[in-house]
């Protein structure tokens, strides 16, 4: 199958370049970045595009892929409402399947999160913590928003109506039903987060750490195995997993 990796000169664009090569099934057809050396386009006989660049270049690129009738891999995260739009509407016409997080291990956890956050109910206060290396453009990371989303999720409630920033200043007493959500950065951390569920008489806390952008790679890559000859639609990890 050949696929075109979209962001190639970066740190995940590097990783999929040399797991796809390495792969008896996979042709990496193009290395597609901004930066010298690398190419701008993709040949017309590209099977899927992978895309793990920057948010402001999915819109365009995943346009011409709908045009072409390819299917599209997202992996990258920030988004403004305006191009997730873009993206919304190219997957009328091709599968994509777009998540923050390409993880089996995230995937799970997401779940996870789900059932403590039901189980639990309102009286066990959420904070989410995601740290990530210091290179990393946007935050919260895609996978600490995944995560609150699935907390409010579990608990019937609408993420935005109880979703907090960080905190500064006098903010006073922490209201119960917030979910809140803290970026930490620095140094080569691959992705760190974790979900506590803080109680009056105990605290749950659900961890994932990520090694090697492997995790992530591995992931996209079968998700580009996954999306050819799919109905057009946006689908998730969870979907290509069947979890
Ligand atoms: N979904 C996941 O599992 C997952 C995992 C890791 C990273 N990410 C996301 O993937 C993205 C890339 O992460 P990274 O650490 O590899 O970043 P990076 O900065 O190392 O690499 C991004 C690459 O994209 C290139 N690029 C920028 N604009 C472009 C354009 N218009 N066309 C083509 N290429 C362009 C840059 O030149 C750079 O080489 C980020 O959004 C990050 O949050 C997602």
């Amino acid at each position: 199958m050949k696929i075109a990796i979209v962001g190639a000169a970066g740190r995940m664009g590097r990783m999929l370049v040399k797991m796809a090569k390495e792969s008896k099934d996979l042709e990496v057809a193009a290395e597609i970045d901004v930066a010298e050396g690398f190419a701008r386009e993709w040949p017309m006989d590209t099977e899927a595009v992978i895309d793990f660049s920057f948010h402001s270049a999915v819109p365009p690129s995943i346009a011409k892929a709908a045009e072409q009738g390819i299917p599209y891999v997202i992996g990258t995260t920030g988004l403004s409402p305006e191009e997730q739009t873009a993206v919304d509407a190219a997957a009328r016409r091709i599968p994509v399947v777009q998540s923050g997080n390409y993880s089996l291990g995230v995937n799970l956890l997401l779940n996870l999160v789900k059932i403590a956050a039901k189980t639990l109910g309102p009286e066990y206060d959420v904070e989410v913590v995601e740290m990530h290396h210091k290179h990393k453009k946007d935050a919260p990371s895609g996978t600490a928003l995944m995560l609150a989303k699935s907390a409010a999720d579990g608990r019937g409630v609408a993420f935005d109506d109880v979703a907090v920033y960080g905190r500064k200043g006098m903010v006073g007493e922490r209201p119960q039903g917030e979910i809140a959500i803290h970026a930490l950065r620095g140094g080569s951390v691959v992705g760190d987060h974790t979900v506590m569920f803080a109680g009056d008489v105990e605290r749950v806390e659900i961890t994932h750490k990520a090694q090697s952008r492997e995790a992530f790679a591995a992931g996209a890559l079968r998700a580009a195995q996954w999306a050819a000859g799919r109905k057009p639609g946006i689908y998730t990890m969870r979907d290509v997993l069947g979890l």
